[in-house]
């Protein structure tokens, strides 16, 4: 059996969690659970690093002892990982005898290998970020460039640690293995970063009480970056080199936000060098999330409303769209707007209507889950799908391409939905056609088993409550196509995701208030509305917001441009089924040809209108 070791960053209890915090260790739950899947053996750590400065000053404003704040703190971080079924094994705090002994028995090793001298140090300090600043990174005003505060001057004996002996090792290191750090941007900036020269690092402080003493120096204690990468070794033991510890060292996947990446793919593995000990596998420093553009920051009180977003849609639809909308490495901007879009469009429509619609056909038209006997046209190609969303999935897993992940496992959702409506499943309730309309519902079933099972690290309620409709007693975790019995009774089937419109959406908007005039049926009859299917999806040189699409009307195959490429992926879009103004005059737009035009609800977000379920090419929407 493989062993799998995922650690999110130690989170600095100073305030309780934001959602900058939940993203990451979402992100890394997605791994644990995955891994878990595989059959593989997991330690998934997570946890909060107690002994900093901001911690320190936090507890002081409200007149308790560090220790104190801590205990107050720490627990709001583990509630909230129950919140967001985070299935974290072990829950640290740098407060805790194991870290304290551990982090002690790490300092010796380093010094007693000859990597930590004594020396002067002086220079800008951020409080926040625990970090030094050099002049060439600062500009006069001297402020902190991440969290936009005066940084303080700190003047201090300290030891060092020799990292600028690692150098070359570490370049070494991140050429020869290319996938060690991701993204390839971030790998990139280190590589800079490493080129322009690594100086030795304080890593002591003599000024602060609030944390570990040195071993060798109890006046000192050791500085909060080496005190909190060694977590990640003295939560599994290293202190007694315990059997824990031998099982799970090296970690596979650090996951971290970008703005800690040089602690953990530099310092970090530096450290572990001079300790003789294995690096970690892949160090993942994803993007930032932002509200408004702006970076989410305790300090600076930029927060997004959780609680009320986890309220209204869940925590599944929560998980589903920080990992859905955003690719992983980028900065993504936070938009109510678009988990609504997302929660209606995805989660609803494509998954929740496509189970409610096959279960309630079963139950309508069979006791049970039908034996498959009658193979048939589709049968293959959705099969071989099957096997093909499971090899891309894990391609795109092992390379932290969340968003990539969801939206293959989505493909698949989309094919099973035309699936019913190719074979039309619906009209083979007559005694001769019964045992293949038999055959394609269990098809659709098997599917949305193995779409389950596919989808549980990443929303696991929706896996289970899929699971239970259709009827299994425990969670299947079987991602292979084939191994639903048939004979399980269903359940009736109530909406995993009922539709939600906002209040917002249900309010005409004031301003729009002016009241279009009235028009006579006739006139409206002069639209011609059909339903059409999206074939294939191209952006357009040069207009950000537009896209090309070839769409199917049944009859005749047509271009339209439509202006939804702020809101949709081109892959986002094929197979889905829309809704078409045949007869609008063509036009030109931006060099492209225009053969008719696209109805989508248009406000905050833009939402391409569809049927509630699907139906035939060219039908007429009146
Ligand atoms: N305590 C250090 C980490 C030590 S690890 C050995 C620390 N803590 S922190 O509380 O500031 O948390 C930083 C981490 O929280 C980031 O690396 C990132 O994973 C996450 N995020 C904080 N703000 C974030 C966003 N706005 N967006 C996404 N993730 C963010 O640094």
């Amino acid at each position: 059996m493989s062993t799998f070791y995922v650690t999110t960053p130690i989170y600095y209890p100073n305030s309780e969690p934001h959602a900058g915090n939940a993203y990451t260790t979402i992100a890394a739950d997605v791994l644990a659970r995955y891994h878990r899947l595989k059959g593989n053996k997991v330690c998934f750590l997570t946890g909060v690093d107690e002994h900093a400065a901001n911690v320190y000053n936090a507890a002081k404003k409200e007149g308790l002892s560090p220790q104190a704040y801590c205990d107050k703190i720490a627990p709001t971080f583990v509630k909230l990982w129950e919140r967001l079924n985070i299935s974290h094994d072990i829950f640290f705090r740098t407060t805790s005898d194991l870290h304290k002994r551990g982090a002690q028995k790490f300092l010796n090793v380093l010094y007693d290998n000859g990597d930590v001298y004594k020396g002067k140090y002086e220079g800008y300090y951020c409080l926040s970020c625990e970090e030094f600043f050099s002049e060439k990174e600062l500009t006069d005003e001297k402020i902190c460039p991440v969290h936009k505060l005066p940084l303080q001057w700190l003047e201090e004996e300290n030891y060092f640690f020799r990292l600028s002996k690692y150098q070359d090792r570490l370049l070494a290191h991140i050429h020869e293995n290319p996938d060690f750090v991701y993204p390839v941007a971030r790998r990139n900036e280190l590589l800079n970063f490493l080129e322009s020269g690594l100086q030795d690092v304080s890593i002591s402080r003599a000024s602060l009480s609030w944390g570990i003493p040195f071993p060798f120096d109890p006046e000192h204690i050791i500085y909060i970056w080496i005190e909190a990468l060694s977590n990640y070794i003295t939560a599994l033991g290293y202190e007694t080199s315990s059997e824990h510890y031998q099982t799970f060292w090296p970690a596979d996947v650090h996951m971290m936000g970008k703005d800690i990446t040089r602690f953990h793919a530099l310092l970090w593995p530096a450290m572990l060098m001079a300790a003789n000990l294995p690096l970690p596998k892949h160090i993942v420093g994803h993007g930032w999330l932002t509200k408004n553009g702006e970076a989410l920051s305790k300090t600076r009180g930029i927060f997004i409303d959780m609680d009320g977003d986890i309220a209204t849609y869940g925590v599944d639809a929560f998980r589903y769209y920080l990992l859905r909308e955003f690719s992983f490495g980028n900065d993504g901007d936070y938009r109510p707007a678009r988990l609504h879009a997302r929660y209606n469009a995805d989660l609803a429509n494509d998954l929740g209507n496509l189970l409610n619609r096959v279960l309630g056909l079963v139950n309508k038209n069979f006791e049970a889950i039908p034996t498959p006997t009658t193979p048939g046209e589709f049968d293959d190609e959705v099969k071989e799908m099957a096997q093909t969303t499971v090899d891309k999935l894990d391609e795109h897993i092992n390379t932290f391409a969340f968003d990539t992940a969801l939206e293959t496992i989505w493909e698949f959702v989309r094919r099973i939905n035309r699936y019913i409506q190719q074979t039309q499943v619906w009209t083979l309730a007559k005694p001769e056609t019964k045992p293949r309309m038999g055959t394609i519902l269990y098809n659709s079933l098997e599917a949305l088993r193995l779409i389950s099972v596919l989808i549980s690290p990443f929303i696991p309620e929706t896996a289970e409550k899929i699971q239970k409709q259709i009827g299994l007693a425990d969670f299947d975790t079987v991602a292979e196509w084939g191994c639903l019995p048939a004979g399980l009774t269903v359940s009736k089937g109530e909406p995993i995701f009922p539709r939600i419109d906002t209040k917002e959406q249900k309010q005409p908007q004031p301003e729009a208030a002016a009241k279009p005039k009235q028009v006579s049926f006739a006139d409206f009859q002069k639209l011609d509305l059909r339903v059409a299917l999206i074939l294939a999806v191209e952006p357009i040189e040069g207009a950000d917001r537009l896209l090309k699409l070839q769409v199917d009307l049944g009859t005749e195959k047509r271009q339209v441009v439509a202006g939804i490429a702020e809101h949709y992926k081109p892959e986002a879009l094929v197979g889905k089924q829309v809704i078409v103004v045949a007869n609008l005059e063509p036009a030109t737009i931006r060099n492209v040809e225009s053969h008719g035009m696209i109805l989508a609800g248009s406000g905050d977000s833009v939402v391409l209108a569809t049927l509630e379920t699907e139906m035939p090419l060219g039908t007429q929407v009146r």
